[in-house]
């Protein structure tokens, strides 16, 4: 033992370990979850519905690349790496914006279309050996599923519906079941970004378990009494959990919230549904809208968490206040996020240079760490590595 530190505690059945305090703080692991993780699956990058018209655009920053996504005059939503083929200039500097109808580099000038080709160049000409088709900016891959453009840096992406679609039909028992949310077909109500000072893995395991939810999400609780218990209902695949009796609606104070979504069948009515996307997707399903959080981790102790309310487009265009149903995962959010930076803010005690202790109900946060290990050092573990999609 050395002096001032701890003794590793010899943990009990019921106890299990958590990944050590150093792996939530330290730049090194975390360029490495970048490299290894963000760079490698699926990534949530932008909802469609934000690129509406041609020329729409959205830069963001996936694993140590920044990506731009981009709507061409067909339509079409292209993916590419934001980073001009001459010298290598940022193209687009902005988060987001409009190009009329090409993207010019403010270096040089070369000019690219929204789809990507090389189009022009000063003095182009003057190189008749140059092939433009090899100059275009650099692909990436794209998917538009739920009303989001999914990107993946990996020379071979990992299979979509084994990756993404099957982190649903693990908590849902059926992938098709969210269909009858029609998620792409919702309109955003509110949008809110957090700034949270924390570490990814932090919010991924907090979202994970309830244990906690009886201590810091009073509101919630009231509206879904289950979660009082401290079990993670989530846990049972399909299983949604029920509202409290005199619950009307998943609103702030129980009271009423929008019309059930017509297509939400009456057995996933007055129940709520929590689905985890690895590595940086929440899914919240309730019968009147959908709460979607896409996080964008961008240091070892900070994560931008942009959380969607999406409602019927009737509902949205109806004006009706939705500020109570906003409002209960807006206070379940600042509940969560408070409860990580806590914990961020002691990952490097000496205290926790071992890490905690997950208590039965968290277990399955384990089967996530080991996932999380088995990509960073894929040579020393090679089994279990299942990632759970439970709350
Ligand atoms: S770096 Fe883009 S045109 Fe030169
Ligand atoms: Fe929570």
């Amino acid at each position: 033992m050395e002096t001032g530190t701890q003794p590793r505690t010899q943990l009990s059945e019921s106890l299990m370990p958590t990944l050590p305090g150093h792996h939530y703080a330290d730049p090194e692991i975390f360029a490495s979850e970048q490299a290894r993780i963000f760079e490698k699956y699926w990534f949530a990058a932008v909802r469609t519905a934000d690129l509406p018209a041609a020329g729409n655009f959205r830069t963001v920053q996936v694993g140590r690349e920044s990506v731009l996504v981009v709507r061409d005059r067909k339509g079409n939503l292209g993916a590419f790496l934001n980073v001009c083929r001459h010298r290598g200039a940022q193209l687009c500097a902005e988060p987001t914006g409009s190009l009329r109808n090409a993207v010019r580099c403010p270096y040089h000038a070369w000019t690219y279309g929204l789809d990507g080709k090389l189009i022009a160049a000063p003095n182009l000409e003057t190189m008749p050996d140059v092939d433009r088709s090899a100059y275009g900016l650099n692909k990436v891959a794209l998917r538009e599923w739920l009303g989001v453009a999914w990107v993946c840096l990996a020379d071979e992406p990992p299979s979509f519906s084994e990756t993404v679609i099957g982190a649903v039909t693990a908590r849902l028992g059926d992938a098709e079941i969210i269909d009858a949310w029609q998620i792409d077909k919702l309109e955003l109500g509110k949008r809110i970004t957090y700034e949270v000072k924390a570490n990814w893995k932090l919010i991924i395991e907090n979202f994970m378990e309830c244990y906690h939810c009886a201590t810091i999400h009073p509101e919630l609780t009231e509206v879904l009494p289950e979660f009082a218990d401290g079990f993670a209902a989530q846990y049972f695949v399909g299983h949604g959990a029920a509202f409290g009796e005199d619950v009307q609606g998943f609103t702030v104070d129980g009271g009423a919230g929008a019309p059930k979504l017509e297509t939400v069948t009456d057995e996933h009515d007055r129940r709520y549904y929590a689905i985890t996307v690895n590595p940086q997707v929440f899914i919240n399903l309730v019968p009147d809208h959908v709460i979607l959080h896409r996080m964008y981790p961008v240091a070892a102790d900070r994560t931008i968490v942009e959380c969607d309310w999406l409602y019927a487009p009737e509902v949205v265009a109806s004006g009706q206040d939705l500020t109570k149903s906003v409002e209960l995962f807006h206070r379940v959010n600042q509940q969560d996020f408070d409860a990580c930076e806590r914990c961020q803010r002691a990952t490097l005690s000496r205290s926790y240079r071992d890490g905690g202790v997950l208590v039965p109900s968290e277990h399955h946060i384990g089967a996530f760490h080991e996932w999380v290990r088995t990509q960073l050092w894929p040579d020393e573990l090679t089994e279990g590595a299942q990632f759970d999609t439970v709350m």
